[in-house]
């Protein structure tokens, strides 16, 4: 693995092998203290964020390890100096790079200039941090993986819907996405997540009624219907064709009665779920949220070849 730029091309070992890390390192993150020690990770954002930047800049340093923040508006990028010499300036001072882009060629060309691992941060097709540590937190809360059912709603055409779509697929989690026609999950990537759930013995499906979705789901998950990357202008007519998506009670009903709700946040209460979902007993938001750190260690440790 030299990079992660998408879970595209995961697969259930990588995965298991990344959440049995993510699992050592939060029991005993003394151990991994000085994992990183003399090594500094750029962290380039195009778009704004709280729990992704922060989680690996407090990782990186509890690895023993540095950071260097930078926002790309901050820069020359885009402007004077391509995206190939920033990747070749950057990898002369630093050990390796996140960045939070927004177009997915963007950040491949980084990559793929980059004579240093290169970590997706989020961009508008994919989100794989936030999917990998999504899947150590349903470990953790439902004690397996495989035979579990995730239903998505909202947004299908979306960073986190396509990961999960590719996360839990890998791992053989039935996956079921409940949207409206014209916000479905890119055709080619629920092709791939068709193929990893066949060879593992799992289901992908893709409805047009949430309802049907989340119908005997282990986890219900929302996300945001306003992305960094969606227009402020498209707000109210999203609003419209989004609220029949909305988590409430009602919906969660549908579910199994144990079911868990999830949210990589940022999260609106009253648009993609109701207070009640995401404040409720069911909820696992911010237990979701803190093992950012925990994978995002394992992660780094990974690219860098360190267990
Ligand atoms: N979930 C997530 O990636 O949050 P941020 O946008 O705050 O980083
Ligand atoms: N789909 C959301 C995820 C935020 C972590 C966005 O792109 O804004």
């Amino acid at each position: 693995m030299k990079n992660i730029l998408s879970l595209v091309n995961l697969d259930n070992a990588q995965a298991l092998d990344l959440i049995n890390n993510s699992i050592k390192i939060k029991k005993n993150p003394q151990k991994y203290s000085d994992s990183m020690h003399n090594k500094t990770m750029l962290m380039l954002f195009e778009k704004p964020s709280l729990r992704t930047r922060v989680s690996f800049q407090v990782g990186m340093q509890q690895l023993g390890g540095y950071s260097v923040v930078i926002e790309a508006k901050d820069t020359p990028l885009g402007e004077k100096e391509s995206i190939a010499d920033t990747a070749k300036v950057s990898s002369r001072y630093c050990d390796l790079m996140m960045a939070r882009m927004f177009r997915q060629e963007d950040i491949e060309e980084l990559a793929s200039n980059a004579a240093v691992p290169v970590i997706n941060g989020l961009t508008d097709t994919f989100h794989p941090c936030q999917i990998l540590s999504d899947l150590l937190t349903i470990h953790e809360k439902k004690g397996k993986l495989k035979g579990l059912k995730l239903a998505f709603v909202g947004d299908g055409n979306n960073n986190i819907t396509h990961d999960l779509l590719l996360g839990c697929s890998a791992v053989g989690i039935d996956v079921s996405v409940g949207c409206p026609r014209q916000f479905e999950p890119q055709k080619w990537i629920v092709e791939i997540a068709e193929k990893k759930a066949k060879s593992i013995g799992s289901k992908v499906m893709v409805f047009g009624d949430a309802k049907k979705a989340a119908k005997g789901a282990d986890i219900v998950y929302a996300d945001t219907w306003m992305s960094y990357h969606i227009p402020k202008k498209e707000k109210e007519s999203r609003i419209r064709i989004f609220q029949p998506y909305r988590v409430n009670q009602k919906l969660m009903s549908y579910a199994k009665k144990d079911a868990v709700f999830m949210n990589c946040l940022p999260a609106m209460r009253g648009y993609e779920q109701a207070a009640e979902v995401i404040d409720g007993n069911q909820s696992i938001v911010f237990d979701q949220a803190e093992n950012r750190l925990h994978m995002q260690k394992a992660v780094i440790l990974k690219l860098m070849g360190k267990r």
